[in-house]
């Protein structure tokens, strides 16, 4: 079975998850994509949620698929986020942002009562830091942002090479919050409680892809089905 057709079984199950009247957080990447569409035809079918977008292509797939959106602005917590991941480990920590959106997503997620992460059974990793790890930076001193998170890298036992994202027109890749991306090669991430409170230190750094304690509940789709791990 190929690896499109898992996210698309991934996004389906948690979809049972929906209830008439939720406030859905709306993920994004290819995945989540998935669940948005899935999502649409059931409130093309007469289901009542709204939905709030981590990134704009999200928007734009929300849009196309008839989901009513809201803006946290507009409403004080979300339901249920479902979202895709890059890397899940067996704490259900995870590595996000590979599509660029994880300031939004972070947020739509510490807005919601329940995280769902969707994902085919690939994402699950023994130890977190094999898939580069995005932080997101402001353009202003982006060398001397840089120079600080190596320092914070190198203190939590971390080493690898720091790369600017580039964007299609080969500058740096722009996230929908106007920031630059860099990202950490690390292979392996020892602590990541403890390098995700680090980042978060660093002027400069508006948000970085480890998503700590956040996911309840991750949904792996494989050729042998679907699993389903709750946090303990
Ligand atoms: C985007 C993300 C995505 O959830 C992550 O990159 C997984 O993407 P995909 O579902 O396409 O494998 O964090 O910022």
């Amino acid at each position: 079975m190929d690896k499109d057709e898992l996210k698309r079984r991934a996004a389906a199950q948690a979809l049972e998850h929906v209830r008439d009247g939720m406030q859905l957080g709306l993920g994004t990447g290819s995945t989540a994509k998935h669940f948005v569409e899935l999502l649409g035809e059931r409130v093309r079918a007469g289901l009542n949620v709204v939905g709030v977008p981590t990134s704009e292509a999200t928007r734009a797939d929300a849009e196309r698929c008839g989901i009513k959106l809201t803006t946290l602005d507009e409403i004080d917590h979300l339901d249920l986020t479902v979202d895709g991941a890059d890397e899940v480990d067996a704490n259900l920590d995870l590595i996000k942002g590979g599509g660029g959106a994880l300031l939004r997503e972070k947020i739509v997620a510490a807005a919601s009562d329940r995280m769902i992460v969707i994902a085919d059974e690939s994402k699950l990793v023994d130890s977190l830091g094999r898939f580069p790890l995005p932080i997101e930076v402001i353009p202003f001193g982006l060398a001397a942002t840089r120079r600080a998170v190596l320092q914070v890298l190198a203190t939590a036992g971390c080493t690898g090479e720091l790369k600017l994202r580039p964007g299609k027109d080969g500058h740096a890749f722009v996230t929908d919050g106007g920031h630059w991306i860099l990202d950490a090669h690390l292979g392996r991430i020892p602590d990541a409680p403890r390098l995700a409170q680090s980042l978060c230190a660093v002027p400069g750094v508006v948000e970085h892809g480890l998503f700590v304690g956040m996911a309840r509940t991750v949904v792996l789709a494989g050729a042998a089905g679907i699993r389903t791990i709750e946090r303990a």
